[in-house]
């Protein structure tokens, strides 16, 4: 078995690491964004997307104990844009990530007789599988016109003051500070 420094694995994880780490401070920058737009719950989303791929670049991070290689990948530069954008672009990353490049990775680490590290790449694919559907779904309900209101009543809540209204609509009052709790299982 090759020693793990020597592995495609070694460099595999530290590009992972790499893309996590970006990911997060992206996520971060788009949160801003959605702020900026008046999508204070897609921003909140970004923001807790942003924190679970810093865990995610831990965990990578873990496999490692100082040290330095060289590693070449193709980074995506990236550009903020409208948030309705901003989701489908971090949607297509994100399915990037879990269906070729961990998928890929995880092989050769079982080729290469690292299964800790396979494991660990299929683990966060779930995650990231998860990011890019939520990510869909958000760009979607901008695309209904159904950020701020639903077929259905729901709970509204105001993120400044806390206040909760019951209907299809959220109030307009509040309109820039609303949430629905539940657009994800609406
Ligand atoms: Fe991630
Ligand atoms: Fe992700």
């Amino acid at each position: 078995m090759v020693p793990f420094r020597q592995s495609k694995t070694a460099k595999n994880l530290l590009i992972s690491y790499s893309a996590e780490a970006q990911a997060r401070t992206r996520y971060n920058f788009f949160a801003r964004r959605a702020e900026d737009d008046g999508f204070i719950q897609i921003a909140r989303l970004f923001d807790e997307t942003a924190e679970q791929e810093y865990e995610h670049a831990l965990r990578f991070f873990k496999f490692f104990n100082g040290g330095d290689l060289e590693i070449c990948w193709n980074f995506p530069a990236g550009v903020i844009e409208d948030t309705h954008s901003n989701l489908l672009s971090s949607a297509e990353l994100e399915l990037y990530v879990h269906d070729v490049m961990y998928k890929g990775f995880a092989q050769i680490a079982l080729e290469e007789g690292f299964k800790r590290a396979a494991d660990t790449l299929d683990a966060i694919s779930v995650s990231e599988r998860h990011h890019e559907q939520l990510f869909r779904e958000l760009a979607e309900n901008i695309d209904r016109d159904q950020v701020f209101r639903k077929n259905k009543e729901m709970d509204w809540k105001c993120l400044g003051c806390g206040f909760l209204h019951r209907g299809k609509e959220a109030p307009s009052k509040f309109r820039p500070v609303s949430n629905l709790r539940d657009t994800l299982n609406s």
